[in-house]
């Protein structure tokens, strides 16, 4: 089978449910797109935990004459994982996205993807990313290019709005409109960037409200707030970022806890080998030592979280090889199991809204 008959599949099944029917109707449980994080490497790192069931490339940056980039090219052609991988794009130059499309779609893509949800400000200063959601009429018209431009199934990730949640009501249509094969949805504004208040109750009205299956994204960090997410927003599957980086077990913890199995915690141990493993994955033969432990540290910002306050603390003021595994030996080289869920975040319940 084909990537893309492969997603299709995927889409196609009916909406999870908790409790027996669980293995018979298993969420789509997706890797969310990051920059500098979703590389070959970490996706092969990843797939070795179980990983999800789809994954998303980090965005090629489309304008001009501008071409799908190299090294992002490379965990499509060289994806490690047996499982499909998403192209995702970000950009407002219709002709050069239209371009972009056909090009990527001559390489083994499950499906192509607009980024409307990056807040970065210098993207979206230029309108583009989040600062597309501030314009509807413009969306509309490069949904409207790309669907026509796209023949395998054709993605958007977005978030709620740019300045407030009450902008996505005039959103919804415009997603109705263009037969979208998936709509992500990561419910926060752009200007909320990652702080707490994630709006389950929007992704829950854009899965009853829209013809096209939702994921739903923003924040999911263990199994029983996936499954309490899934619950609230009755969402096809769940897309997860951070929470994956900081915890690679988490989606095969999601699989079982929805088949009604026990979770398996791993022991710090465990998480020192994933350290070693990203450690010799991301090694780059020739790269200096302070610029390989600089590396490290993409992962373990966020795997700290999971850790210990005193960990973050420590692990980001090291610069050697010999002191950072001095570090994570402190606090991994042992047999308790870990939760590695955040300590301190500030998560939001799926209840919440504030
Ligand atoms: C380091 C980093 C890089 C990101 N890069 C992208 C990107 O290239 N494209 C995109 O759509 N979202 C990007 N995001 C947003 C994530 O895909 C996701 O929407 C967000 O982190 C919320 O999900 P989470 O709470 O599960 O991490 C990035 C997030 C992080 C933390």
């Amino acid at each position: 089978m084909t990537p893309t008959e492969i997603f299709a599949g995927l889409l196609r099944a009916p909406k999870p449910v908790c409790g027996d029917d669980a293995s018979r109707h298993m969420p789509v449980l997706a890797l969310a797109p990051m920059q500098d994080v979703t590389t070959l490497q970490f996706m092969r790192v990843i797939s070795r935990y179980g990983g999800p069931d789809v994954y998303w490339t980090e965005y090629f940056r489309v304008h001009g004459d501008s071409r799908p980039e190299k090294w992002i090219l490379d965990s499509i052609i060289h994806n490690p994982t047996g499982r499909p991988v998403v192209a995702q794009m970000i950009g407002n130059d219709i002709p050069a996205l239209v371009r972009n499309a056909k090009l990527l779609q001559q390489y083994p893509v499950a499906a192509i993807d607009l980024n409307l949800g990056c807040p970065a400000p210098v993207v979206y200063r230029k309108c583009a990313g989040g600062g597309l959601l501030r314009e509807p009429q413009r969306i509309d018209a490069i949904l409207g290019a790309l669907r026509d431009a796209v023949t395998i199934p054709f993605t958007v990730k977005t978030r709620i709005g740019f300045a407030s949640p009450a902008e996505f009501d005039a959103l919804l249509p415009v997603f109705a409109k263009h037969s979208l094969d998936l709509l992500t949805v990561h419910a926060r504004t752009v200007t909320q960037m990652y702080r707490p208040g994630v709006r389950y109750d929007l992704i829950a009205q854009a899965a009853r409200e829209l013809p096209c299956p939702v994921l739903a994204n923003g924040n999911v960090y263990s199994s029983s707030h996936a499954l309490a997410v899934l619950a609230e927003t009755g969402a096809r599957g769940l897309m997860i970022g951070r929470g994956a980086i900081r915890n690679p077990w988490l989606f095969d913890q999601i699989r079982a806890q929805l088949r009604g199995e026990k979770i398996k915690l791993p022991a710090g141990r465990d998480v020192l080998a994933y350290l070693h493993e990203l450690w010799d994955n991301e090694i780059s033969p020739g790269v200096r030592e302070s610029a390989q432990v600089q590396r490290m540290k993409k992962f373990t910002n966020f795997i700290g979280e999971g850790v210990a306050e005193k960990f973050l603390h420590d692990i980001r003021r090291v610069e050697t090889t010999k002191d950072f595994w001095r570090v994570c030996g402190e606090f991994l080289d042992h047999d308790q199991p870990m939760s590695l869920e955040p300590t301190a975040v500030g998560v939001a319940s799926p209840a919440s809204v504030s």
